[in-house]
């Protein structure tokens, strides 16, 4: 059987022809990875700029984290929670350790681990805050975004994520993102059980609140009896320079999303972490997924948190992010209206009307070698693997630089 495509165009019109249009790729096509880089099928080598949006913090193809899944995937990979298997528990206890949590619900995709959290939730109101049954709402906020089932969408203000897929979810309350005044409010309504934010707002654009706010929503919650869900599926494992992005503020959310890099990209594992009361209001049979905790994924995510820690990843992502960040800024065209970012999760905002466009920029960056994607038409997210090194980070601003000047030139060209 053959699996690959060994041309780019021909991987390009396969997809085209016979793959849903849900999606709309960079042309490039990637057979494959390794640290920072990508390579095509016909060897080109691109550095990643986006790390899967940011399931790759540890870098393409990691060889302790491919190890451990080709040696647990040649003894057992699936059991489902029907039977037990032997690693799961030693996977419960070794993330609940490394996070301080007393327990772990562990699914798959980073969508089910929000719509986990939003169970345990409502669940949590009705049983310990006296919410009457069917009432519990969750606050959202403005920009927010955790993935594309119908609870996630219904929560969703991105008409391209939202619109034309009702009816939606009832139960949701939508509030500006950074806004302490404006989240005292709602939870002022005592059917509400819960607040969920991203810490770093990613897929809206790089947006990061001002500080002070983490902690904010960690007081207006605890006074309102009113349960914190921090979605980290983007900001967290090191990605912002911390281990969580909530650890800048000091500050605990009562419930604990992760996804993305709990696998080091390798395959999809989610997880939810929160303590007793919390995570005991589900009862056998009222949640799960066949292949939640499985062992391959455990096994995975052992391996890939482990990773983050001893190859100090908070760390370089710091450092790298504030070199990075200092380049950008030193990058002086008029059509870059700001860099902005945290660690390694930044972007850059176009402003079209100054003659420039974000999908033309990636399409040179990508000429050049370096591999980023527009998000919401004018930012382009600057999110490499956390094991960039300085010299690799000097390479790509230097490939940065080179395309800047040329999508300068061609936009002085036409005017
Ligand atoms: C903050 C956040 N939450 C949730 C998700 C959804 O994760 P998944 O695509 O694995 O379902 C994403 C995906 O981009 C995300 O960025």
């Amino acid at each position: 059987m053959q699996y690959h495509s060994t041309n780019s165009q021909a991987a390009m019109d396969l997809e085209e022809h016979h793959g849903s249009h849900n999606y709309h790729p960079l042309p490039v096509v990637l057979a494959k990875g390794e640290g920072i880089y990508m390579f095509s099928p016909e060897g080109e080598r691109y550095i990643d700029f986006l790390s899967a949006y940011s399931a790759v913090n540890q870098g393409h193809c990691h060889p302790r984290i491919i190890k451990a899944l080709v040696d647990q995937a040649s003894k057992l990979t699936l059991t489902s929670r029907a039977f037990h298997s032997d690693n799961l528990g030693v996977y419960c206890k070794y993330i609940t350790e490394y996070f301080g949590y007393q327990r772990v619900l562990p699914m798959n995709t980073g969508v089910e681990g929000g719509e986990t959290a939003l169970k345990l939730a409502r669940r949590w109101g009705y049983l310990h805050k006296g919410i009457p049954d069917g009432q519990a709402r969750v606050v959202f906020v403005s920009g927010n975004f955790w993935g594309r089932t119908l609870a996630a969408i219904s929560a969703s203000t991105d008409p391209d994520c939202h619109d034309g897929f009702g009816p939606y979810m009832p139960g949701f309350d939508i509030i500006p993102y950074n806004d302490l005044p404006a989240l005292e409010k709602a939870l002022q309504n005592p059917n509400v059980c819960a607040f969920m934010v991203e810490p770093i707002q990613g897929e809206a654009g790089v947006f990061v609140p001002d500080d002070g706010y983490l902690k904010g929503v960690r007081e207006l919650c605890t006074k309102n009896k009113v349960l914190f869900i921090a979605d980290e599926i983007q900001t967290g494992l090191c990605r912002t320079g911390k281990m969580l992005c909530c650890d800048h503020e000091g500050v605990r959310p009562d419930l604990l999303i992760l996804g993305k890099a709990l696998s080091g990209g390798v395959l999809p594992v989610s997880a939810v972490l929160a303590d007793d009361e919390v995570i005991l209001g589900i009862k056998p049979g009222e949640h799960g997924s066949t292949y939640g905790g499985n062992p391959l994924a455990c096994a995975v995510a052992i391996e890939s948190l482990q990773v983050l820690k001893d190859e100090k990843l908070d760390e370089n992502a710091a450092k790298m992010g504030e070199i990075l960040r200092s380049g950008l800024r030193k990058m002086n065209y008029k059509w870059i209206s700001e860099v902005r970012g945290k660690g390694l999760l930044n972007a850059i905002v176009i402003d079209h009307d100054a003659g420039a466009n974000a999908w033309d920029i990636c399409v040179t960056l990508k000429n050049n070698g370096l591999l980023a994607k527009p998000t919401h038409d004018n930012i382009i997210r600057f999110a490499p693997p956390l094991v960039i090194t300085e010299q690799q980070m000097n390479d790509a601003l230097a490939i940065i630089e080179k395309s800047f000047a040329q999508v300068e030139e061609s936009r002085m060209a036409r005017s």
